[in-house]
């Protein structure tokens, strides 16, 4: 029998069994290792049999041959001609020709950062450039945003951040202009226009309108001299840097080979993260380069055994393509990754929402739909959905050690963090209520049909180091579910259509003429009610 077969006839064997009783079996291999951190799917609906069977595909569909195409720089993103090489942005060493461009990108960085934090590079008056203001959207914002906030109280990086500001401008909304400039100071502020086309609408538009108010606020300056000291740019289109007024010196390159969600560890993240946290940035990368390296040495050995972000790809496959869960909640038991689950969620759903394969065959199943938030916060709101109503994989993560010296809360929330996959996957019989007393009525209320499939990261301690594995681990079990799905992970184009419609609309709101739009009753309201 093909193993695709074989798979499908073993996952309806699976839903037929409880996860309560899975969880009864002590010969199921249930968890991963990879230096401090644990990965555990005991509560997954995964058995032994499960686990040869997803490594027989692996092993049969090419996926370790595909996962050295991360590091190789073959042409893995065939619609859009390009190589796929992140891995090469935090790699300690390298053979490819390229190598030598990273590295000097890196210690122009290091050594543009030092100088601005100690003074050396100031603004056009003078005063040393305490905060940073970055522009950007999707992959040119969401990424270094999750890092900045999960460094934010690592004491290292808290110390090192003493008396700066570090701020995400994206949203073209004006309104996010406001709250994100109005306690700036624009003698001490270095903004970062990050974009790796430097044609992103949103983007120019903010840049534009912070360039204003930097040049009309710095008034008694030549506007290009508060250009030259208040504005550098990361981005792979010079040309378009340089008509912006930014000087080549102060453009921080890339390469066409990074996809914009899998750009953290180029100049878009280490830019601003040099800035605020220093050297402690250098740790980030090491962190990412040690799974990026697990990874390979292992896929190059075969099988699935403690190889980390594969043992997460193909849960995350077999749980949407087999067990048929349409969704996947992202649930750090930490407020410092608040924002990584808007990260993954964009370098999932980007790279692996598609309708067709690598050579154009329409696609049943690809990604699944992504969400989360911290926990306990997210318990108070969505899990209700998540343990009475739909079938929601869980992916809980947290951390042995706390920022804070208060143990007995970072025990209440661990506590959470422990109970919750429980709750999922025993759930409460009628039984059990039977034996709370629970009046007959209420039965069905209270009743939790368990079965739920979670799966737990536990890491001894959140600082760089850890940071860069979690983002790590993230970004490859990404690539390993979309290598599964045969389709390309590294292109976007269903972002395209929407783009081109804006400005379109855009148009149509200047000529005021509606009759023949299908919106025509939305663009009537609004223009009858906006702002004059
Ligand atoms: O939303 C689509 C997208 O192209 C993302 O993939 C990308 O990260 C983002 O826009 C920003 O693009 P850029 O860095 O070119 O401004």
């Amino acid at each position: 029998m093909e193993v695709l077969t074989k798979l499908r006839h073993h996952a309806n064997q699976i839903k037929a069994h409880h996860l309560r009783d899975l969880l009864s079996d002590s010969s199921r291999n249930t968890h991963a290792n990879f230096e401090s951190i644990l990965l555990d799917f005991s509560h997954s609906k995964v058995t032994n049999e499960t686990l040869e069977l997803l490594s027989e595909y692996a092993e049969s569909s090419n996926l370790f041959t595909k996962i050295a195409g991360l590091y190789s720089g073959e042409v893995i993103n065939p619609t859009e001609g390009r190589s796929v090489l992140h891995t090469l942005l935090r790699a300690e060493t390298s053979d490819l020709p390229i190598f030598g461009e990273v590295v000097d990108v890196r210690n122009r960085i290091k050594d543009f950062s030092s100088k601005v934090r100690n003074g050396e590079f100031v603004g056009v008056s003078g005063k040393p450039l305490v905060d940073t203001l970055c522009i950007g959207i999707g992959g040119s914002y969401l990424g270094p945003e999750f890092v900045a906030e999960a460094l934010k109280t690592e004491p290292e990086c808290a110390r090192a951040a003493a008396g700066r500001k570090l701020r995400f401008l994206a949203n073209v909304d004006p309104v996010d202009f406001i709250r994100n400039t109005s306690d700036l100071d624009p003698h001490t502020t270095l903004v970062i226009v990050i974009s790796k086309t430097f044609t992103t609408a949103e983007t120019m538009m903010n840049a534009k309108t912070v360039k204003e108010w930097m040049v009309k606020s710095l008034g008694e300056f030549p506007a290009d001299e508060v250009v030259k000291k208040h504005i550098v740019a990361v981005s792979t289109n010079i040309p378009k840097t340089s008509e912006f007024g930014i000087s080549v010196e102060n453009v921080f390159g890339f390469w066409d080979w990074v996809g914009g969600r899998f750009s953290v560890t180029s100049a878009v993240g280490l830019l601003p993260l040099y800035l605020q946290y220093g050297e402690n940035v250098t740790n980030f990368l090491k962190g990412a380069n040690s799974v990026d390296k697990m990874f390979l040495e292992k896929a190059n050995r075969g099988g699935l055994s403690q190889n980390l972000p594969l043992l997460l790809g193909i849960i995350g496959w077999w749980n949407t393509e087999f067990l048929e869960y349409s969704s996947r909640a992202i649930l750090p038991y930490s407020q410092a990754l608040v924002r990584f689950a808007a990260h993954i969620q964009q370098v999932d759903m980007e790279s692996n929402g598609k309708q067709c394969s690598l050579t154009g065959e329409p696609v049943k199943t690809t990604g699944p739909l992504v969400f989360g938030e911290p926990g306990t916060n997210g318990q108070h709101s969505f899990y209700q959905l998540m343990h009475q109503g739909r079938i929601v994989p869980a992916e809980f993560i947290g951390f042995c050690k706390s920022h804070s010296t208060d143990t007995l809360a970072h025990n209440e929330l661990m506590s959470n963090f422990f109970a919750q996959p429980d709750a999922l996957a025993l759930g409460k019989t009628d039984y059990q209520l039977g034996t709370e007393k629970c009046p007959d009525h209420l039965i069905p209320h209270k009743r939790f049909p368990g079965d739920r499939p979670s799966l737990s990261i536990l890491i001894e301690n959140l600082n760089s180091y850890t940071c860069g594995q979690l983002l790590a681990l993230y970004e490859h079990r990404v690539a390993v579910e979309g290598f599964l799905w045969g389709i390309n992970s590294f292109d976007q184009f269903g972002v395209e259509l929407g783009k081109g419609l804006a400005t379109q609309v855009k148009k149509t709101i200047e000529t005021g003429n509606f009759d023949e739009h299908p919106s025509k009753r939305l663009l009537e309201f609004y223009v009858a009610h906006r702002n004059n």
